[in-house]
């Protein structure tokens, strides 16, 4: 009789693999690999060999690099989602894509189960977990690491037994995972919030000590928020965002030094580098300081929070989610303009801002000509804007003659 198959979701490092021959004794299926690019920068084909080589019967590798920019990484830009103010979410917005590419390729091979290389503490579990239990409850959910408790080198010994080939690279001390829109590194001396983070914790970026001495200017255009043209040139997402990395990490742009709140109730610091994301979030932001208005930019704060929220929880294929998107189209759709960045020594600071929907107006705002702005009317504005609080003093604060309580700190020495 033939058996059962499972698509897991692959890497091509020790866990994932070990997983191929495991998961077949244990649990008596077929294991069918999966690899999506996100761009990782890693050789799907030989990631594929080498499930195939280690007792895989089939091995699926995708290029979802667009995919993964147009539906998750520029709406995620577009809605200003970082979490906690710090994270643009590059792992977080990387698993719902992969889950669901899993859950198409279990249809089509008729797989029964899906299986994944996440621990029992992280946040991962939880988004590849969530998004198969909604698009497809029938699978069979597999997560070896968090029912086997295989150390190191009992991994690296099961390893052998199989057959598996191990690459002799040197052992990073430190969890990796990377994609497109950044980079996030965990563990080893991270582990204490105190500790700075040694060079070693880094890849994409340079020490901003050690970054060119001149700063270098890049236009980003965009287009109802989303990034379209750099210096002049139009790009397709995938390499804008691989240009600006490369720009950004030069100049050391990028280092996010993140304690954060994991969903799973841990604290953990977390190292990211992100120098594209970084660069387009402030960019962005700053391009919606002229197209949108005082309400639609303070609403926006919500919004931008709900929606990283919603990323970090793996709540990705929810009806809240489209919802909230619909909003965040809508919303972008005067966010049309060009922004000037200054990459300098581990900072990008925006420098000019330009928009033909630009709500500024200079002809309003200068103290240099005469300008379109009323000051007669200031006056009767401002008695009707103070009425209230200057009601309030009279009847309450001021009454009894005791002078205003002025809110402050009071002196214990003086
Ligand atoms: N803390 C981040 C998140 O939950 C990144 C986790 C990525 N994993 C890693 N091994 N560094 O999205």
């Amino acid at each position: 009789m033939p058996r059962d198959k499972v698509i897991l979701a692959y890497s091509g490092g020790l866990d994932t693999s070990v997983m191929v021959p495991w998961i077949r004794e244990k649990y008596n299926l077929d294991v069918i690999t999966f690899t999506a690019d996100l761009g990782q920068g890693e050789d799907l084909e030989q990631i594929r060999q080498k499930a195939l080589k280690t007792g895989a019967i089939d091995a699926i590798a995708v290029d979802a690099r667009n995919l993964f920019v147009d539906c998750f990484v520029f709406p995620a830009l577009m809605a200003g989602a970082l979490y906690e103010g710090k994270y643009p979410l590059a792992t977080a917005l990387g698993r719902p894509l992969i889950a669901k590419l899993m859950v198409d390729a279990a249809r089509q091979h008729q797989a029964k189960a899906v299986a994944h290389g996440c621990t029992g503490k992280g946040n991962d579990q939880v988004r590849f977990d969530v998004t198969f239990q909604t698009l497809a409850p029938d699978l069979k959910i597999i997560a070896p690491v968090r029912e086997w408790s295989m150390t190191r080198p009992e991994a690296l010994a099961y390893a052998a037994r199989h057959h598996i080939p191990v690459e002799a690279t040197v052992e990073s001390p430190y969890s990796i995972d990377q994609n497109l829109w950044g980079r996030s590194c965990e563990a080893g001396v991270l582990e204490d919030p105190w500790d700075e983070p040694p060079a070693d914790a880094f890849a994409w970026t340079v020490d901003p000590a050690q970054a060119p001495d001149e700063p270098e200017y890049v236009d980003i255009e965009f287009e109802r928020g989303v990034p379209v043209a750099l210096n002049g040139s139009r790009l397709e997402g995938v390499p804008l965002i691989e240009k600006l990395n490369a720009l950004g990490g030069k100049h050391g742009v990028g280092r996010i030094d993140h304690v954060e709140n994991r969903l799973v109730g841990i604290k953990s610091r977390e190292l990211y580098e992100a120098p594209a994301a970084v660069i387009l979030h402030d960019a962005h932001r700053e391009l919606e300081t002229l197209c949108l208005s005082k309400q639609a930019a303070r609403f926006k704060t919500l919004v931008s929070q709900e929606y990283a929220d919603l990323i970090y929880n793996g709540l990705w294929f929810s009806a809240f989610h489209q919802d909230l998107f619909q909003f965040v189209l809508s919303n972008q759709r005067f966010v049309t303009g060009t922004v000037r960045v200054k990459l300098f020594k581990g900072r990008a600071t925006v420098v000019g801002r330009k928009s033909d929907f630009s709500l500024y107006s200079k002809k309003l705002a200068t103290y240099a000509e005469k300008s379109d702005f009323d000051q007669s009317a200031a006056q009767g504005f401002i008695k009707i804007f103070g009425l209230g609080q200057q009601t309030q003093a009279q009847r309450q604060l001021l009454a009894g003659g005791k002078g205003f309580d002025l809110p402050g700190l009071p002196r214990t020495k003086d």
